[in-house]
């Protein structure tokens, strides 16, 4: 059996056929807010259940709770605060009941919001308690801060997905991949999170994993990202290349996960594994420093926290430790399994590779499968 979503059941806020039709039309007759990317696809995500059990951006006593004790109002684990940013002038008209039309930039109304709740948050707080920093540098944190002062809460009904025709043939929302895992007969699925080009190391730690479940949900994350993150179409070649050439197809499933990274380390390691449950995994890997950035946490404080929380959220936790290549043991490894000295092992940054790529050339086998690398080159050159 696929794993049960968070809080018992699938969240579903989107409306189809007429009755979107007609709520569409209503819509336009609203008034609108203009939302940016991010808040658009925390909106998909809360309307398809990835964020179940969530129906809407977060009203004040689930948005304090989630801050101080990684809970929602009811005793729910939740980790990341999801909210409606506006600014104090926009929140002056707006009034508490109306239904308001959220629209893209593009002029596409995406969803609307009953608006239960407006409050004031402090943006300090929210960043020491979830990034662990209030450090304007951490891309996370910059984000609070930049928002506006008040945040809107409200449940949403989701009337327009956002575009992800690029990846359509890896586009599948939680109820499908749960569909999906049942027709393959999968029992327990490992779902791994990335927003990084696949390497060896990511490759070992999912195989590794996948010797002891049914199947892999590659999962990488295709929202929003900092801006020298290597960007997500170029990543997804690598990701198809590498299931193409080195694993076994039916084991499997490469699906996009829409959403936003945030860098919160810790705090997000746990919403990616609830999200994961939602879309129907039984286990998820947390390796080293999962979802950090810069030096903000220490290589295992991911899964320090989430082995606090795994038995309640009902997701089963594969930890790994520091992965790389050994020369002598001519294997990939870890300080757990390798006794021998660190001049053995190839260890590159993100930011050697990134270098090494951008003036086309392989970073070593032992680092990258040839054909990723010739995949990512191709892509940097070009984007
Ligand atoms: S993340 O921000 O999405 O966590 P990344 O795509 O690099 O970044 O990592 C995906 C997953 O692989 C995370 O769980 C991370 O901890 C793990 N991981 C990445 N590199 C290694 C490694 N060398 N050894 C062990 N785990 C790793």
């Amino acid at each position: 059996m696929v794993n049960q979503p968070h809080g018992g059941f699938l969240i579903n806020r989107e409306l189809t056929g007429q009755r979107r039709a007609e709520a569409i039309k209503n819509a336009e007759k609203l008034r609108s807010i203009t939302v940016n990317s991010w808040v658009i696809s925390d909106m998909e995500l809360i309307g398809i259940g990835g964020f179940s059990p969530l129906t809407g951006f977060m009203a004040q006593a689930d948005y304090e709770n989630v801050v101080k004790n990684t809970r929602l109002a009811d005793g729910t684990i939740w980790s990341i605060p999801i909210t409606l940013p506006v600014t104090v002038e926009q929140a002056k008209n707006l009034n508490i009941g109306e239904q308001i039309a959220l629209k893209g930039k593009d002029g596409i109304i995406y969803g609307t919001i009953n608006l239960a709740e407006k409050y004031e948050y402090d943006k300090k707080k929210e960043a020491q308690n979830i990034y662990g920093t209030t450090n304007a540098a951490h891309p996370g944190v910059k984000k609070v801060y930049e928002k506006g002062n008040i945040y809107l809460g409200g449940a949403i009904t989701l009337l327009n997905r956002p575009d992800h025709s690029q990846f359509a043939a890896h586009y599948l929302d939680p109820a499908e991949t749960q569909q999906m895992f049942k027709e393959l007969g999968w029992k327990t699925i490992v779902g791994f999170q990335t927003r990084n080009p696949v390497h060896r190391a990511h490759e070992h730690i999912q195989k590794t994993a996948l010797e002891s479940v049914d199947g892999l949900l590659l999962n990488p994350l295709v929202g929003e990202t900092k801006s020298d993150d290597i960007p997500a179409i170029v990543r997804m070649e690598s990701y198809k290349t590498i299931v193409e050439n080195y694993y076994v197809k039916d084991r499997v499933r490469l699906v996009i996960y829409p959403a936003a990274m945030r860098y919160a380390g810790p705090k997000e390691a746990i919403l990616h594994a609830i999200v994961r449950k939602n879309y129907g995994c039984t286990h998820f890997i947390v390796g080293r420093d999962h979802a950090g950035v810069g030096d903000y946490y220490g290589t295992y404080e991911a899964q320090e926290l989430i082995a606090q929380f795994e038995e309640e959220i009902g997701i089963q936790i594969f930890k790994f430790e520091h992965a790389f290549y050994c020369k002598v043991c001519e294997n990939m490894a870890s300080a757990k399994t390798c006794p021998h000295n660190k001049e053995n092992h190839i260890h590159l940054s993100g930011t050697k590779v990134r270098e090494l790529l951008r003036n086309g050339k392989r970073p070593p086998k032992e680092f990258s499968r040839p054909e990723v690398a010739d995949v990512l080159i191709k892509g940097m050159q070009k984007n």
